[in-house]
């Protein structure tokens, strides 16, 4: 996925805006950026590209009321400044940025090559540029880049720049777009976080719409029949200060000590749409839990919840669900989890469920995504930004959520929304405890370490899977998570003297026994036993107390995994926020 932002209106300083408005998606791709800024009295481009993260990155950029930015996390092309966009047509005088595949841009290549125009990238991003030039010929501006938009084959969305017509145009199917209504200023974005200082007016744009920003005025289109749409400006409720960074030194470090917050206040929402679901779930509808990523961790670990009441509930990654969607039908309930709401994996297989006519409730966190429209439910988790590309807090807020939804299902929805409500105090008790002193202290015993691995079993099973996913994706350090019961069948042959393991436990006794004696047997063959739980054991050769929450141990289990991931990351020298090769939201194939 690659980020998107543009201004046009009163302002002069339009470019700082968009090369501001990109530091905040950099989360989206961080490959490359640049930017196609219209200096105030000159219809002469200016185009600036950039290898590598915009991050801390200074420019002087002329004056400018209209200006669009991208930041790349690369697909076709390799990360070199000419495939940096934005892209030129032969012209120069149109910009454009894209986010998505185009999967037909090579035939279109062709085509355009032989009618004479030069291209100076890889990329399939260019072809549009060309392509919208060549139907400028015969068409007016909006005609060419609609019709344009409408050949594209693939999930896309584009923004044009026209210096000549002091136009701004925007197009999305399958990655998103909204746009923000300022007072004499609008902006775009693929998502609300660069323009939230300056309005929370904002319209999502929807699958097959189109948008033109001028400086006075802006109106929105049906791409398919060309007309005007009626748009509903939504108000968004996040704030400011969520997507700064407030003293800390990294989002990722910030999100994760937000959780006590952010965990207790979903006992708070969805409470009518808890209820209806879990009615239907009582009347026997089958459920499955869909997810990629960390939130594939967040359907497996509800699949203990459901089990806790009664409900045979199945987990699988988005990735892999096309084969067995054929048994969907109007009976099964498809819960679908994702913070952005637009990974395109998860897409695929809830609009194949959708097809074979299943329910689908939503889990997420971004506002305005496609998964919310696709949705029959929409349960948000209201966790606010996430900017770190990795995921904690919307996390544990799905997770929070999926057990109230459990707990209604077992007719115990009031007590339910206690425990979590009541998470914040035991939470926040914890974390002042000196946590980060502990924390550090055991990265600092594994951060020469060539493997990790972990054990837990039943809801702890997934929060080794988290936990494991963290030091993976933050610190790069191998780290592999197994259900306890699984260890003597092949895995334990990898252990060898000093291999550190990891075992989360909660307090209950038949499983905390049978993950001791696990671990136990670990220790016989050389490893050196972390215990993360909230007792000690003699069995451990270093104790990491978390608090006793009964079933929603695991929580605590996860954070201390957040929390050793970030600091092996730093002490590894890695960036936190954004580690190489991932993007926070995988919106292609
Ligand atoms: C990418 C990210 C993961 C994330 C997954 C699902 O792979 O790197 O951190 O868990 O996408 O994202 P979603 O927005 O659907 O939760």
């Amino acid at each position: 996925m690659c980020g998107i932002v543009a201004y046009i209106g009163k302002s002069k300083n339009g470019s700082q805006f968009v090369f501001q408005g990109l530091k905040k998606l950099e989360y989206r791709g961080y490959d490359s950026w640049g930017l196609a800024v219209k200096p105030l009295r000159s219809q002469v481009l200016k185009v600036e590209k950039h290898i590598g993260k915009i991050g801390q990155a200074k420019t002087k950029l002329p004056l400018s009321s209209i200006a669009i930015g991208h930041t790349r996390w690369a697909t076709h092309g390799g990360v070199t400044n000419s495939n940096a966009h934005p892209h030129l047509d032969c012209s120069r005088k149109l910009a454009v940025i894209h986010n998505g595949i185009v999967e037909n841009y090579q035939e279109i290549k062709t085509e355009l090559k032989k009618k004479g125009h030069q291209f100076r990238s890889e990329t399939d991003t260019e072809v549009i540029a060309h392509f919208i030039e060549e139907k400028l010929k015969t068409m007016s501006l909006r005609k060419a880049v609609f019709s344009t938009f409408k050949a594209l084959s693939g999930s896309n969305a584009i923004c044009v720049l026209d210096s000549k017509k002091e136009t701004i145009l925007a197009c999305r199917d399958g990655s998103p777009l909204v746009v923000g209504i300022g007072k004499d200023e609008y902006f775009l974005a693929s998502d609300v976080t660069p323009f939230l200082k300056k309005t929370k007016k904002a319209v999502f744009l929807k699958d097959r719409e189109g948008v033109v920003l001028k400086r006075h005025g802006v109106s929105f289109f049906n791409l398919q029949t060309g007309k005007k749409k009626r748009i509903k400006v939504k108000i968004v409720n996040w704030e400011v200060e969520d997507a700064q960074k407030g003293g800390y030194s990294h989002f990722l470090i910030k999100e994760i000590f937000e959780q006590p917050k952010t965990i207790s206040k979903t006992a708070e929402l969805n409470r009518e749409v808890i209820k209806k679901l879990s009615l239907k779930i009582k009347k026997g509808k089958k459920v499955i839990l869909l997810g990629c990523g960390t939130a594939s961790y967040c359907a497996k670990a509800a699949e203990y919840f459901f089990a806790h009441a009664g409900i045979e509930a199945q987990s699988y990654g988005a990735y892999e669900f096309l084969p067995f969607a054929r048994f969907c039908n109007s009976k099964t309930i498809v819960i679908a989890i994702s913070q952005s709401g637009e990974t395109a994996d998860t897409l695929i297989a809830v609009k194949k469920a959708k097809q074979k006519k299943a329910l689908i409730a939503a889990i997420v966190n971004a506002p305005g995504s496609t998964l919310e429209r696709l949705a029959d439910f929409t349960l948000p988790v209201g966790a606010g930004p996430e900017i770190a590309v990795v995921s904690t807090k919307a996390f544990t807020s799905q997770l929070a959520t999926l057990y109230l939804l459990s707990s209604s299902v077992k007719g115990k929805g009031d007590l339910g929304r206690k425990k979590i409500k009541s998470l914040d105090k035991s939470l926040r008790l914890w974390f002042k405890n000196g946590i980060k002193e502990k924390i550090i202290k055991l990265a600092k015993m594994l951060l020469d370490a060539n493997d990790i691995y972990l054990i837990g079993k039943h809801l702890n099973y997934p929060a080794a899977l988290e936990f494991a996913l963290k030091i993976k994706e933050t610190s790069y350090l191998h780290s592999e998570a197994f259900a306890s019961g699984e260890l003597k069948h092949g895995v334990i042959s990898l252990i060898q003297k000093g291999t550190p393991c990891i075992a989360l436990l909660d307090s209950q006794k038949k499983i905390k026994e049978e993950v001791l004696s696990s671990a136990m047997e670990l220790k016989s063959r050389g490893a050196k036993i972390i215990g993360v739980a909230p007792f000690n054991s003699l069995v451990f050769d270093y104790h990491f107390k978390t608090p006793d929450l009964k079933e929603l141990t695991l929580i605590p289990n996860i954070i201390v995994g957040q929390l050793l991931g970030y600091y092996l990351g730093l002490g590894r020298g890695t960036d936190p926020d954004k580690p190489r090769n991932l993007a926070k939201s995988v919106t292609v194939k």
